[in-house]
């Protein structure tokens, strides 16, 4: 994959109503971005094969929709207010600010593309140490020494490398103008869950090992935004906090790593693109934390995280809050002995939605040529899991008159309520067919003078461009196999 592929799937995703730049017509806003009439039919397929895969199908995994504005003080317990930051770095000529951390990664991939591994090796290996040690004045010291310049004013005039917070603030009604109670927009979602953990096991009577799963959206101010979806100021997760007993967290761990890499799979975008990557800086509430990074046409990034997050955030929420924060495990251990009250500890698995839709149109968009001589054409194909498709039916009558508009109306309000369709009469057949091959539509069906004699249809399938006839009761069987989740997910 290239970065010209990129560029390909960024427009794809403005032409045909995938993905907008927010508020475009005032020119945009940094990092920030809304998802256009096909894009959001995408997005919720994808958020409900997370859901159904997490929730519907864990015996011992509930949901939970928190509210996005949480007390002030569940940011100090849970490190954000003092921990939550990137490295940032000034250039004094261009007034730019950047993530110091990311001008030396991007330096370390300019050395590997010109063929200096070892010099690479170095800074990757001098960078990794100095993020590690939270040591500013060294990260300043490697900009200067590699002679990283600004981008926009070509000059190395950089001030200090400063922590620069990522969360939001604001105020709220009545408490607006003192400075202690800030508000915060969430910067993840895994706090609800903490803070509700007592509130759903014992309302649901949940036994340890359980799961709490939450999708919804997160707020980071992100000292730089860059390729598009992938790293945005307002975005959204989908995560689910696993409560276990302490001193099996290495094996839930596990569980999780293999469990999760499993589902990315059975999408079918081919098991090279994905792999783990672990930590080497852990983040300040995780004894272990590993990357599932996707084979972007950037290069592998971060697509999914999984954190063994000890009882790190349960032990702070009950100490601030002065809530017991535990649980009563009844079982007793093999010698008899009680487990007794403690702390659960915690796995997360936590993934960003926007990333999840980005990785997901990269593998799906293809570019094909299809027929011969004249006919001779390029067909943009997005060849999506069905579950997934944004549209599952395309109707087309052949023509606009003689009773077809009327038999493909039928066939319509019967399939609507079920999966979702699209009905259109405008331009030649062909021109119909590609554009639904764009947006990832698995079927498409004509209506012809012959249905009118004995109530069959063309069915064209999207990916084998196979045109077959069958009976109009046909069409929802072929529907339901092929695009249920049960297809996806078995
Ligand atoms: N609760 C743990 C947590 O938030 P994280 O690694 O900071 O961990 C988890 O974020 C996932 O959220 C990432 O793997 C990524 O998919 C997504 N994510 C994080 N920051 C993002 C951003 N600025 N834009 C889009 N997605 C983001």
């Amino acid at each position: 994959m290239s970065e010209e592929l990129f560029k390909k799937v960024v427009s794809h995703c403005k032409e045909y109503g995938f993905v907008f730049p927010s508020s475009e017509i005032y020119e945009g806003l940094g990092a920030v971005y809304d998802y256009g009439q096909n894009g959001v039919e995408l997005k919720n397929n994808l958020r409900q094969y997370w859901w159904k895969s997490m929730v519907q199908l864990n015996e011992n995994i509930v949901g939970l929709d928190a509210a996005i504005f949480m007390h002030p003080k569940v940011w100090k317990a849970s490190g954000h207010v003092d921990g939550f930051s990137d490295p940032m770095i000034d250039n004094k000529d261009s007034k730019k600010r950047y993530r110091a951390d990311q001008l030396l990664e991007d330096k370390i991939d300019r050395y590997s593309k010109d063929g200096k591994t070892a010099k690479a090796e170095e800074l990757q290996a001098a960078l990794d140490k100095a993020m590690l040690d939270s040591n500013l004045e060294e990260l300043k010291n490697l900009i200067v020494s590699h002679e990283i310049a600004c981008p926009v004013s070509g000059t190395r005039n950089w001030t200090d490398v400063r922590q620069f917070n990522l969360m939001f603030a604001t105020e709220m009604g009545a408490m607006a103008g003192t400075d202690a109670d800030k508000v915060y927009l969430r910067p993840e979602t895994a706090q609800g869950i903490f803070v509700n953990f007592l509130n759903v096991q014992k309302t649901g009577r949940m036994k340890v090992p359980f799961g709490i799963a939450q999708t919804g959206k997160a707020f980071r101010n992100e000292i730089i935004a860059r390729q598009f979806i992938m790293r945005m100021r307002e975005f959204e997760q989908m995560e689910m906090q696993f409560f276990v007993r302490p001193g099996t967290q290495k094996e839930w761990y596990a569980h999780w790593k293999e469990t999760r890499m499993k589902w990315h799979h059975k999408l079918g975008f081919g098991e090279n693109m994905y792999r783990f990557h672990d930590h080497v800086k852990l983040a300040h509430y995780a004894d272990a934390a590993v990357d599932i990074e996707f084979n972007f046409p950037f290069g592998f990034k971060e697509l999914e995280g999984i954190h063994s997050r000890t009882d790190f955030d349960l032990r702070n929420h009950a100490e601030l809050s002065g809530k017991k924060l535990q649980y009563f495990d009844a079982e007793k251990y093999e010698n008899g002995k009680d487990y007794g009250n403690y702390i659960p500890y915690v796995i997360e698995t936590s993934i960003g939605l926007d990333r999840l839709f980005l990785a997901t149109l990269c593998a799906a968009y293809k570019e094909e040529e299809v027929g011969e001589g004249d006919k001779k054409d390029t067909r943009v194909v997005l060849s999506l899991p069905p579950a997934l498709a944004p549209i599952k039916l395309a109707i087309f009558p052949l023509t606009k008159k003689d009773g077809l508009p009327e038999l493909a109306r039928e066939i319509m309000n019967d399939l609507r309520m079920d999966f979702n369709c699209f009905y259109e009469e405008k331009d030649a057949i062909g021109k119909r067919y590609r554009r639904q091959d764009a947006l990832g539509t698995p079927f498409c069906v004509t209506v012809d003078h012959e249905s009118l004699e004995n109530r069959t249809v063309t069915i064209r399938h999207r990916d084998s461009m196979i045109q077959e006839r069958v009976p109009v009761e046909q069409i929802r069987n072929i529907l339901a196999d092929s695009c249920s989740w049960k297809t996806l997910l078995s």
